[in-house]
């Protein structure tokens, strides 16, 4: 039995402050479902004193979530602490966290006072939350660049005046894994009171260490996490939650394991990427588009051979289909086929081994090789001529009236045209498109960006989009944020290579 490691996420509070990443109450309060459903500890759900509409989201999150304690961000400042506790008077079960500097520059330069002054604030404010819940967290702030042995004092005292929870963050994401570690290490060992409390992690990653040094601090000691979904938050971001849990589930020897149910993790990142508008970085771990992609042909034969040869985790435990064999310059022939075993061939050795060198020297002058291109290799003109689909005319009626959409589609020579409607524009301009195919498609992701700022801006858009188990990436950019979503549809379509619906049928 393994012991347990509880999450404090903080994605709608640390995470939430990036600019741009700002979400409206409705949107948090998704999220913080999301985060439920994932099996969190602790939300922080905000910043109460800092606006009125941190303060409404803290009380309409405390409403509607119910398993996860919810937390409230403070100042060691009295006000502060009344408001937070206002904040989360509805909440089945609440926690204030409150706290302050502690490191020689937050002493001195920002805070211009003394050590011992600091503790005696302190002290106060842990007093003073405890007054209103029983449950109070404080943070020790740039616990990172402070002495160990002052460290020690104040989190010996704050323990003595009722903090439950001691978080010691390294806000500015200075510290090695090994030095953060025997910070923690220093603390278990040399305050006297430390067991009737527990002690957290908040790490920043501004060199890149932010994973690493939460996981030393547990393995030294501490019991509790503060992570956000995607490692989004101040700067170069916070500890991300898939990154902890998924190391301690594939270490599964150190005995230490969260709550959180894996299998959600893929649509908790969606989720927040999306309403965050915060891409994620195709290469980052577990939750990247590539974390799963195989492209060398050693290890596509490899993984094809047994998924194991070179993947550690389980791509299903995280809520991904499966891993995805892309094909490039360097894939052999065993991806090569299987990826024609997928669009229904069965080539013999002869036929493979003709149709591969076809497939290099295309590979070698294009970098993304497509399902499309391989029916060239192979000559299928039937089905390619049913892939060429182009958009020829896009006419939409929006406003406060139903928004409609008219589409005139070129299926290989000829034109077809289709009118729907939908929640808007783009889901009706999509609607229409979907009345004129024979394949039931599912958009599973949508993503608008500007590429720089002004309302004459382009927009970027990315869809995936998927089809039996298939999934595709269309990408489109153009002044017209509803044109390019349309033809980032399309481009998603003719990789899947959807075939026109006879014209009765639609
Ligand atoms: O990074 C930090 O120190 C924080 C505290 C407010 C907990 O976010
Ligand atoms: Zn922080």
């Amino acid at each position: 039995m393994s012991e347990r490691i509880y999450v404090f996420d903080t994605t709608l509070r640390d995470g939430e402050q990036v600019p741009g990443c700002q979400l409206n109450t409705i949107e948090k309060i998704e999220v913080a479902r999301m985060l439920e459903a994932l099996g969190v500890d602790v939300i922080e759900a905000g910043f109460p004193i800092s606006s009125p509409g941190d303060f409404n989201s803290v009380r309409e999150i405390s409403k509607s979530v119910s398993s996860p304690v919810i937390c409230a961000l403070t100042r060691a400042v009295r006000k502060d602490i009344e408001v937070a506790a206002d904040a989360l008077s509805l909440a089945r079960r609440k926690r204030i966290h409150t706290g302050i500097g502690v490191s020689p520059y937050h002493i001195y330069d920002k805070l211009r006072s003394t050590p011992d002054e600091i503790i005696e604030r302190a002290v106060a404010a842990v007093k003073y939350a405890k007054s209103f819940v029983e449950d109070v967290e404080f943070y020790a702030e740039d616990a990172g660049r402070s002495e160990n042995e002052y460290l020690a004092r104040v989190v010996e005292a704050v323990i003595a005046a009722g903090a439950t929870v001691v978080n010691i963050p390294d806000t500015t994401g200075y510290c090695m894994p090994h030095d953060f570690g025997a910070k923690i290490k220093y603390l278990v060992d040399n305050v006297p009171n430390v067991d009737r409390a527990i002690i957290a992690t908040h790490c920043h990653n501004d060199l890149g260490m932010a994973t690493a040094n939460t996981l030393a601090g547990v393995l030294n000691g501490a019991r509790q996490v503060e992570v956000t979904i995607n490692g989004i938050g101040e700067r170069a971001g916070n500890t991300s939650l898939e990154e902890v849990v998924m190391a301690l589930r594939c270490h599964k020897g150190y005995g230490l394991d969260t709550n959180i149910d894996s299998h959600l993790i893929t649509k908790a990142s969606k989720l927040v990427s999306s309403l965050m508008n915060m891409p994620v970085q195709p290469n980052k771990a577990i939750v990247g588009r590539n974390a799963f992609a195989h492209s060398s042909g050693i290890h596509q034969d490899g993984v094809l051979k047994n998924r194991e040869n070179y993947e550690i985790i389980d791509p299903q435990s995280v809520g991904v289909d499966e891993s995805v064999i892309a094909l490039t310059a360097r894939s052999g022939r065993a991806a090569l086929g299987h990826r024609f075993e997928l669009l229904g061939y069965e080539l013999t050795q002869a036929e493979l081994d003709e149709v591969y060198e076809k497939f290099l020297k295309l590979a070698d002058s294009k970098k993304d090789i497509r399902d499309v291109d391989l029916l060239y290799l192979v000559g299928d003109m039937e089905t390619l001529r049913a892939n060429h689909i182009k958009l020829r005319q896009l006419q939409v009626m929006t406003g406060m009236l139903v928004p409609t959409a008219t589409v005139i589609i070129r299926f290989g020579d000829s034109d077809r045209m289709a009118t729907a409607t939908g929640n808007g524009p783009i889901d009706a301009a999509c609607n229409a498109i979907k009345s004129m195919i024979n394949e039931k498609v599912v958009i599973s992701e949508f993503l608008i960006q500007s590429m720089s700022k002004g309302s004459n801006d382009m927009g970027r858009v990315h869809m995936q989009v998927q089809l039996n188990g298939r999934t595709a990436q269309g990408f489109a950019a153009h002044t017209d944020t509803v044109r390019a979503s349309v033809e980032a549809f399309l481009d998603a379509l003719r990789i899947l290579g959807v075939t026109e619906k006879p014209e009765q049928e639609s």
